[in-house]
């Protein structure tokens, strides 16, 4: 769906594209958009330009990196051996919101693997990423393009605030389609394991592949994913979760306490106050409506004056993972069980 947006977006050039391929080659950084979120790109081959996304993130070191690919074809640059359920996940999936953790190359750059001896590639299904890494014609690893620990950005005005002028040249897409980072599957283990719930559901990859995959269930730290902190994805302002029924209290003691409450309301009940002293989103009741516009409400909310943010709890079920994973992160923990929650 277009959601009205085309007409007032800047579209990407043949220029820019070329100029963006000619920074890349020079070991300068881009920012791309990609159907989930905006990535902080450099060439994946140059060990100097890779530290520079460090640099520009704040992140520590040891984070490794997901290499962008612009098909299939090109995996065998960087993952060896692969194993034949990759390229079934490929065929089916990319491109699309799918991470594979694979065996690396050795000639892969440590500054993108962090060390280790496995590899994060994706093929990434936004045009504008599909044209700049046939442009480029290597691999570009990307982050998302926001400071380390912080909110994902979704669209370019997201990155603008929070790097201006730093990240260099920025790729206008649009808002992204999806609103959560890829889903991360890997497969160096006996079992397929997810380590970060995206888009794509364990339900759609285990289809493909004709058996049950594990992964993290929400609130579960898996230590294989370098970088899955509790805290993470997070707005400033402090983030609490509340089912339906604990909200409006808990915001009826926020604003006597003369603050300012930001809610993410799933319901209208939850959300209606009647006080310039709370400022409500009502989020989308479909899990992939709400991903898209988690972010931006989130970055919305994080600058609208407020000294409390409450989210109302999303259902338990698998269609709603990605969404509750970040909130869970963009929480701190400051999650409020609620009856029938697990
Ligand atoms: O949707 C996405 O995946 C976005 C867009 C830009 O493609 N990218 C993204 O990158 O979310 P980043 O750096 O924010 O998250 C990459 C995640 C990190 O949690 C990192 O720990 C994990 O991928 N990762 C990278 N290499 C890994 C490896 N070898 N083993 C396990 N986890 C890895
Ligand atoms: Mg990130």
């Amino acid at each position: 769906p277009a959601r009205g947006r085309a007409a007032r977006e800047p579209r990407v050039t043949p220029d820019d594209l070329e100029r963006a391929a000619l920074r890349l080659e020079a070991g300068l950084t881009v920012v791309f958009p990609t159907e989930t979120v905006y990535g902080l790109g450099a060439d994946a081959s140059n060990p100097e330009a890779v530290r520079r996304i460090y640099e520009i993130k704040g992140r520590p070191a040891d984070h490794p990196l997901i290499v962008h690919i612009a098909g299939l074809g090109d995996l065998e640059a960087w993952a060896d051996p692969i194993p034949p359920e990759a390229w079934r996940l490929g065929e089916r999936f990319w491109p699309g919101p799918l991470t594979l953790i694979l065996p690396c190359r050795g000639e892969v750059p440590k500054a993108v693997t962090g060390g280790r001896d496995t590899i994060a590639v994706r093929v990434p299904a936004h045009p504008v990423a599909a044209a700049l890494l046939k442009a480029f014609g290597r691999g570009i690893a990307a982050p998302s393009a926001n400071r380390f620990g912080r909110l994902s950005p979704t669209t370019s005005g997201h990155v603008r605030e929070e790097f201006g002028e730093e990240a260099g040249m920025v790729l206008e897409g649009g808002p992204c389609r999806i609103g959560v980072e890829s889903t991360i599957v890997s497969l160096v283990g006996e079992t397929p394991l997810i380590l970060r719930p995206g888009a794509l559901t364990a339900g759609q990859i285990g289809e493909v592949l004709g058996r049950k995959i594990g992964g993290a269930s929400e609130g579960q730290v898996v230590p294989a994913a370098p970088g899955s902190h509790s805290v993470h994805y997070a707005p400033k302002t402090p983030l609490e979760i509340l089912s339906g029924t604990h909200l409006p209290g808990r915001v009826f003691r926020t604003i006597r306490a003369g603050e300012k409450a930001g809610i993410l309301a799933l319901t209208q009940g939850a959300g209606s106050f009647g006080s310039d002293k709370v400022a409500t989103i009502l989020m989308p009741s479909r899990a992939d409506e709400y991903a898209r516009e988690l972010y931006a409400a989130l970055h919305r909310l994080d600058r609208s004056g407020c000294d409390r943010l409450f989210a109302e709890r999303p259902p338990a079920t698998e269609e709603w993972i990605a969404v509750r994973d970040r909130l869970g992160r963009a929480c701190a923990g400051r999650s409020v069980p609620g009856p029938g929650d697990a």
